[in-house]
């Protein structure tokens, strides 16, 4: 007899190592920031690079001290993990399992599929409309064996956001025994005040997600964190291993989280060069949701001239991402990156339309 995974292992696909282009040059493909991170961060790793001998510390608490200080929020509420992705899975297997449906939307970000699949669950999706979640719709959608609802705000693929008064008023009309998870993994791009939101990790029922790979241009360090209550975070702390993240990726961590200042800078340089990048799409007649994120969704007329958008691109060596894993075959999402690609993705897809017209 062959040695089996588990029947849901099996049923599960392998993340693709999709055609990114190579792991070695950057690409518009994965929301990456078109910055690197602050230099105070890049000298704190340098200097946490010499003491490698030891385990990190299990506890994260200067990082922990220094999200709490950047964020006003209470210290003990916080959990850390390698990248925000660790806490969504931890977070899912410990408050899902078989039976139990982990309820996304359309166009939540879809990973959350993975970890509901490993533990048994059925990862059920809510209807958006319009690329923006309807809270009526995500409510419609609950059901009795429904134990998880997973949110992004802003959300990927489609950059838009949901209002903090949509927010609580969900959360107010979930079933008690329902964890209500917002992952905020773009949140600094967001304008609207985080504190309403922060707020509902207190109730017990609630957890909300950030990220440092986005605003803070820390993806390679992989550091995610959020807002846990006590009851909460002792389960999930149970489905985390113990020294995940690194010495070096928490100093550089607690470092780029000091240094407010570069992190908005940077919010801001992206922000502009993606608000001319999306105006100059739409001017070229393209489909655009508003984002509040590093990326944009391009909505195209079909599916081939998505397909045709994507292969135009890559002749210029622009990888940008196919978005068929969210049935949106139509689309395709670009991460924004440093002004002069950007210019050149333009150019190329104001030259697509131009032809389409004629
Ligand atoms: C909505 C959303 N959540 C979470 C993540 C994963 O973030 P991390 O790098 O912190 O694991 C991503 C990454 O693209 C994302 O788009």
């Amino acid at each position: 007899m062959p040695v089996k995974a588990t029947t849901h292992v099996q049923a599960m696909s392998a993340f693709a190592l999709a055609n990114f282009g190579g792991f070695d040059r950057p690409t518009l493909a994965q929301n990456e920031s078109a910055f690197p991170p602050s230099p105070k961060a890049i000298e704190a790793g340098r200097v946490a690079v010499a003491g490698s001998h030891l385990y990190p510390d299990p506890d994260w608490t200067l990082l922990r001290d220094a999200i709490a200080r950047s964020y006003g929020i209470e210290r003990d509420l916080i959990l850390c993990g390698a990248g925000s992705m660790e806490l969504i899975a931890c977070t899912i297997a410990a408050f899902a399992g078989p039976g139990a449906d982990v309820l996304g939307t359309d166009y939540a970000y879809n990973f959350a599929a993975s970890p509901a699949a490993r533990v048994g669950a059925t990862y059920a999706k809510a209807q958006e409309r319009g690329f923006e979640v309807s809270i009526d719709a995500v409510l419609a959608a609950v059901t009795s064996a429904t134990r998880i609802v997973f949110v992004c705000n802003p959300g990927n693929p489609t950059g838009t956001r949901i209002k903090n008064a949509e927010l609580l008023r969900l959360r107010a009309a979930l079933p008690g025994d329902v964890l209500l998870m917002v992952d905020q993994a773009y949140g600094e791009f967001d304008d609207q005040d985080p504190q309403a939101v922060f707020a509902l990790a207190g109730r017990g029922d609630t957890v909300i997600l950030r990220s440092l790979s986005k605003a803070y241009g820390l993806a390679g360090a992989r550091i995610g964190w959020g807002l846990f209550a006590p009851r909460i975070a002792a389960e999930v702390r149970k489905m985390q291993n113990s020294n995940q993240v690194s010495t070096v990726s928490l100093a550089m961590a607690a470092a780029a989280l000091e240094d407010q200042a570069y992190m908005r800078a940077i919010v801001t340089r992206t922000a502009d060069i993606r608000d001319r990048f999306a105006q100059g799409l739409r001017a070229a007649g393209y489909e655009v949701p508003e984002s509040r994120t590093n990326f944009v969704l391009i909505r195209f007329a079909d599916a081939a001239a998505a397909a045709a958008a994507d292969s135009a691109l890559r002749g210029v060596d622009i990888i940008v991402r196919g978005l068929s894993g969210y049935g949106l075959t139509d689309c395709l999402r670009i991460t924004i990156g440093p002004q002069e690609v950007m210019d050149r993705a333009l150019r190329i897809l104001g030259a697509l339309r131009d032809r389409q017209c004629w």
